[in-house]
């Protein structure tokens, strides 16, 4: 390995970050991580802390899921990569369809079109719902709704129904068609409504609203997270995804679960269109389902959309959308491995358990103190901080305070992302009670001590 210094400086001189300024990353070289086991990370100036983050929420059993890495080494080993366009396919990707179709059997999802990640899995959605509508002969159905604070990754389709101006504004204009509801985020919420069952109906009079404003004939799909994520962990009310489902049925759209951070059991349920007790048209799927060992995703389809592609006999369900690495062997392999794994280790149990204690956690954490405005959390091991400057008038905290409170949560034992004003924590499932902790008095450390 390269020494500290060449790595500290060389690191921004040649790539860009995503998500960062190019200039910010040469002035504050970032963290430079070189190994990682169990649910720790270590970087190259000697610390070894909690990963808060879950690596990016997908690293859900940790870094040392050994079948998962015995599986990839024996598919390089066996077939390292065939493409599964028309007329090929493998004996590794036909395993691992099968079992997610028995996977996702109570979603009532039956066939998977595979993708490298979250943002090919949604475009994927995107495309085969419009194409849907085609072979039925509804050819106005071409629009999306989707939820202010949603995140769906960010390819221009993704980018379009994507509820964040920061994923936005620079690339204007996006697709024509796309129009955004009011998110169920009883913190900041243009209703003034804090009670989460009543906040949940107005959102979906919002939805009513918009649909009958568009017209239902010209909208081919709903998309939104079962719980908001990247936007800052925003868990609805029970009763609202189940309203969603009710008024798409009704008005013939299709509903399109985000699942790229909820499914495999993030939520404490195996995926989080269960934990509301709703079937989706199509759930995208990405993170961990290979827990981030390999880039991998499958978009899982409806059995009811299905048999209108399959039934089609006029050539219209001819599917013109795939990627290079569509149903790739080794991300097969590891797909499979960590399903079985996830299985195993029954992952939504312990989410849950551990979820309650970090969420618990937090909001004592939020009684010692002031800049913490909102805890956001109760659905497994997905929780946020939403940080003020004056919880009265819930003024946006500075960036430098955030910043240094993340600085300092690190040096105290845990890594923990900053979004925003959101400090996020999305952990490994497989993590302990006393990784909680660790957890927790790391942040306290870090407001503390600013
Ligand atoms: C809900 C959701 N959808 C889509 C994406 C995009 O996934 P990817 O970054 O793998 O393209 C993400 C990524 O965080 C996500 O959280």
């Amino acid at each position: 390995m390269k020494d500290s210094n060449f790595l500290k400086e060389k690191n921004a001189r040649s790539l860009w970050h995503p998500m960062a300024h190019p200039a910010a990353s040469l002035k504050n070289p970032p963290t430079i991580l070189t190994g990682a086991s169990g649910v720790r990370i270590c970087d190259l100036d000697g610390h070894e802390v909690v990963d808060a983050v879950g690596g990016l929420w997908n690293v859900n059993l940790g870094y040392s899921c050994q079948p998962v890495k015995d599986a990839i080494t024996a598919q390089l080993g066996q077939l390292p990569y065939y493409s599964t366009f028309r007329g090929t396919t493998n004996d590794t990707v036909i395993e691992l369809s099968e079992y997610l179709r028995e996977f996702f059997a109570p979603d009532g999802l039956s066939r998977a079109f595979y993708t490298s990640g979250g943002s090919d899995s949604v475009e994927s959605a995107l495309r085969l719902a419009r194409q849907y509508h085609k072979i039925r002969g509804e050819n106005g159905r071409f629009k999306f709704l989707s939820l202010k604070k949603g995140y769906h990754g960010t390819h221009f389709g993704g980018a379009s129904v994507n509820g964040n101006a920061n994923f936005r504004t620079a690339y204007e204009p996006l697709m024509p068609g796309c129009y955004h509801i009011p998110a169920p985020y009883t913190y900041r919420t243009p209703f003034n409504e804090t009670d989460p069952e009543r906040l949940a109906q107005l959102c979906l009079a919002a939805l009513e609203d918009e649909i009958g404003f568009q017209g239902a004939g010209t909208i081919a799909a709903m998309i939104m997270e079962p719980v908001l994520g990247a936007g800052g962990v925003i868990v609805p009310h029970p009763s609202f995804m189940a309203g969603v489902r009710e008024i798409c049925t009704r008005h013939g759209i299709l509903l399109i679960a985000d699942e790229v951070i909820t499914a495999f059991g993030r939520t404490g349920s195996w995926t989080g269109s269960r934990h509301w007790g709703v079937r989706p048209d199509f759930a995208c799927t990405a993170k961990a389902i290979t827990n981030g060992y390999f880039p991998f995703g499958a978009l899982m389809i409806g059995e009811n959309v299905a048999e209108v592609f399959e039934s089609d006999t006029t050539g219209k369900a001819n599917i013109g959308h795939g990627y290079t690495y569509s149903g790739h062997p080794v991300g097969a392999a590891a797909a499979l491995a960590c399903m079985q794994e996830t299985v195993r280790l029954d992952a939504p149990k312990n989410a849950d358990l551990r979820g309650r204690e970090l969420y618990e956690g937090l909001l004592a954490l939020q009684h010692r103190h002031d800049l913490i405005g909102d805890v956001r959390g109760g659905a497994g091991l997905m929780c946020a901080l939403e940080l003020v400057s004056d919880r009265t008038t819930k003024a946006s905290i500075d960036k430098n305070v955030i910043e240094k409170i993340q600085k300092i949560t690190y040096e105290a034992g845990t890594m923990v992302r900053v979004s925003g004003n959101n400090i996020i924590l999305s952990p490994p499932l497989v993590l302990n009670s006393s990784e909680v902790q660790i957890i927790l008095s790391s942040l306290d450390a870090g407001f503390s001590q600013v």
